[in-house]
């Protein structure tokens, strides 16, 4: 069964009681099992994390380049300024699905650059907690075409 890791950065441990006019009342548990449980259906071993620590994000991406992962990643803020994360994920070896629960594209102007893009298979914004799962099923897609890079 294909392994694929689900990151997500800064602040998004806190859902449920983040901004819930932005990111709505599901909990980071919710999105957990969420992930999980659309990992089952779609035959995909789903590993869900989350850090507010850059480094350890860095060291995540690593893993996921060095053992050939597939990864659905939500950079939360680091999407906007994060060289060293762009930098780590351009050297991935498997697909990169970039997602983000509300649409940035629709919110404040800092907001409207990602770095992170540019390096990725594709983004997906702006469903709720659905951008996980859609993001999910482009993974298994990709995965069945045997697109080891995405
Ligand atoms: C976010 C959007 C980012 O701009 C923000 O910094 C986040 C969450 C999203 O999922 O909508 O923390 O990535």
């Amino acid at each position: 069964m294909t392994r694929v890791l689900v990151l997500n950065g800064p602040n998004l441990r806190r859902l449920g009681t983040r901004e819930p006019e932005v990111y709505g009342a599901d909990t980071f548990e919710d999105l957990s099992a969420l992930c999980r449980e659309t990992g089952r259906r779609l035959d995909l071993q789903v590993e869900v994390r989350q850090t507010d620590d850059e480094a350890e994000m860095i060291r995540w991406v690593h893993q996921a380049a060095d053992e050939r992962l597939p990864v659905v990643l939500n950079p939360a803020a680091f999407t906007h300024y994060s060289y060293a994360l762009r930098d780590a994920l351009a050297q991935r070896t498997a697909p990169l699905v970039e997602v983000h629960i509300s649409n940035p594209a629709a919110r404040e102007e800092f907001r409207h650059t990602s770095v992170v893009a540019g390096v990725a298979t594709g983004t997906i914004a702006g469903f709720g907690l659905m951008s996980y799962v859609l993001a999910l099923q482009a993974v298994a897609e990709l995965v069945a075409e045997g697109r080891a890079a995405g």
